[in-house]
């Protein structure tokens, strides 16, 4: 049990005894006041006072009257309807202390997950097209969920679903035969150049009358693997692969299964047939369809006229192919808004069909850069390396601005740590169903809710530390005096609660928001009392323990959305 369920359990047990028989509170009652001057708990009386006919004021005079401290309680008062509860900063801190230390990296998880198996499929990016900005929010979402959901003690299986098929691939290979063929891109630039071969393609189609026709014989010979059409697919797949690989390398991605559109056609040409037995499915003018009306779902095509397997076809002939492989009790899709109803259709469908994992689409929306910032191609999107570009110069100008006695390897990792902090930070702190409108400049200040202003508290913490002695920074202590101390101190304690609650109900911006205020919460710290310069021993060692600890927290906090830390920057 973490610490504050533990003081929240010795309030409630005081509580229990003051009513005796007559009444058991449930703890569930105990609060966590907004405003930390009010208590570090409180008991509301109100629910009480109703069911009494009671003055709510009065009920809470005489329990306090009656109750006293004990345990990580250390004083109570009652003010208006509320109880208040007090932590024993002594104990509940050494307690706390012990526990943050101890733990290291590991405080703030917990087993509640059971070691059910929950799959999350994320950053599932197209070959034969450019990985643009938008993508970063499947990846980085996708990544966080997976981090904490082993933090929480899931057993947890990280897929990808790579787009290798389908209409934008075959209208790519069609634009490079006719307007690139025998051209061979150098190594390092092929998927950018299938990137401009696909725009170029989508542009001349409206042109072509026969465009059509041809690249649905692409399709075909894909799915059929034959002649140079296939050849060809292969052939550039694979450029394309090297590329996706090179990204999920370069942003730290954890996969475990890798699942390809063209992977699926068998498993899912025998999930059709299954469900045209079984009178789920029927065929309607050639084609192959599940009527989903009923559910106010529309028709879910799955088999075109022509014999072409859809995308939504695809998807049933994965989700069994992941449960054989894993069978996992979750699985979660980190997948864009656009593909709400392809989703709730896929998973009515497999109620039907009996399929018992539990599914969840965590969705999300665009992002668009803020004006003027970088103008994307007509027809294209922001690539994401386009967009890392300009943000690691960002920060390399401003990080040599403020060292310019840096050496350059120096710089430049330092740089690419405050870029990452920046974009990641600024895309976790964002709900996910709002569109985010992204400000390069702002992403990377060191001002306000940003990436960077957390890497720098930890910087500064790094700094300070860099100068106390080494023997009192051994030396644990929890002698606090002021209030800005003892907030701090508490909301340490928050930490485990905040991981449980957001595994629960997967409001995931809830981490990044509790990392800023954290942040907040010791700039005010810093700013309201002297740390090195406090002349008491005690006092300046509980202060230097206190800062090693926001610094841990910090830490795991931020890991979790995949940010890395500095010592100085
Ligand atoms: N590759 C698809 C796209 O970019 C996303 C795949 C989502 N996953 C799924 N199982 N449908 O739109």
């Amino acid at each position: 049990m973490h610490v504050l369920h533990e003081a929240k359990q010795d309030a409630w047990k005081i509580l229990k005894q003051a009513f005796g028989k007559g009444y058991t509170p449930s703890i569930d009652e105990i609060e966590q006041p907004p405003d930390p001057k009010m208590g570090d708990l409180a008991f509301p009386c109100f629910s009480l006072a109703k069911g009494l006919k009671r003055n709510p004021v009065e009920i809470a005079d005489e329990i306090a009257a009656k109750i006293a401290p004990k345990g990580l309680i250390g004083k109570i008062e009652s003010k208006g309807p509320y109880v208040n509860f007090f932590f024993d900063q002594k104990t509940f801190g050494k307690k706390l202390f012990d526990d943050i230390f101890e733990k290291g990296d590991s405080y703030g998880g917990s087993d509640i997950g059971e070691e059910k198996r929950i799959m999350v499929e994320y950053a599932s990016l197209n070959t034969h097209k450019d990985p643009h900005i938008g993508h970063l929010r499947t990846i980085f979402l996708g990544q966080l969920l997976v981090h904490l959901f082993k933090k929480v003690g899931y057993e947890v299986i990280a897929a990808t679903y790579i787009g290798d098929l389908g209409t934008h691939v075959s209208r790519c290979l069609w634009g490079l035969k006719k307007f690139y063929a025998n051209i061979e891109p150098p190594k390092k630039d092929q998927n950018k150049f299938l990137g401009e071969v696909y725009v170029r393609a989508v542009q001349a189609l409206e042109h072509e009358p026969l465009a059509k026709e041809e690249i649905d014989a692409i399709s075909r010979d894909i799915e059929a693997k034959r002649g140079d059409n296939f050849f060809w697919w292969k052939k550039t797949r694979e450029w394309s692969l090297r590329e996706i690989k090179t990204i999920f390398k370069e942003l730290n991605l954890p996969i475990d299964a890798w699942y390809f559109e063209s992977g699926v056609t068998s498993i899912s040409k025998k999930t059709i047939a299954h469900l045209l037995k079984k009178g789920i499915a029927k065929k309607s003018d050639g084609a192959i369809i599940i009527d989903l009306y009923e559910e106010g779902l529309g028709v879910n095509l799955l088999v075109k006229s022509d014999g072409t397997l859809l995308y939504n076809a695809r998807d049933l002939g994965l989700a069994f192919k992941k449960q054989g492989d894993y069978h996992p009790d979750r699985s979660l899709y980190v997948v864009d808004s656009r593909q709400n109803l392809a989703l709730q259709q896929l998973f009515v469908t497999l109620k039907r069909m009996g399929f018992e994992e539990k599914l969840e689409h965590i969705s999300y929306e665009f992002i668009t850069l803020k004006d003027g910032a970088m103008s994307a191609r007509k027809g294209n999107v922001i690539r994401y390396q386009d967009f890392r570009d300009q943000m690691e110069q960002i920060a390399r100008e401003q990080t040599l601005g403020r060292h310019p006695d840096w050496k350059t390897k120096k710089i430049e990792e330092t740089a690419k740590v405050i870029a990452s902090s920046a974009m990641r930070f600024s895309i976790l702190h964002q709900d996910p169903g709002r569109k985010i409108t992204f400000d390069m400049k702002e992403a990377l200040s060191f001002e306000g809710c940003t990436g960077p202003y957390l890497l720098y508290t930890i910087a500064r913490i790094s700094s300070i530390l860099r100068k106390a002695s080494s023997l009192e920074k051994k030396k644990k202590n929890v002698i606090f005096s002021s209030a800005v101390e003892h907030e701090l101190l508490v909301f340490l304690s928050f930490y485990p609660d905040i991981l449980f609650t957001t595994a629960q109900d997967i409001h995931l911006s809830r981490i990044s928001q509790y990392l800023f205020d954290l942040s907040k919460k010791f700039s005010s710290f810093y700013q309201t009392v002297p740390i090195l310069q406090e002349s008491d021993e005690n006092k300046r060692i509980s202060r230097l323990t206190l800062i090693q600890a926001t610094a841990q927290v910090l830490e795991n906090g931020l890991k979790l959305l995949g940010i890395r830390t500095l010592e100085e920057m």
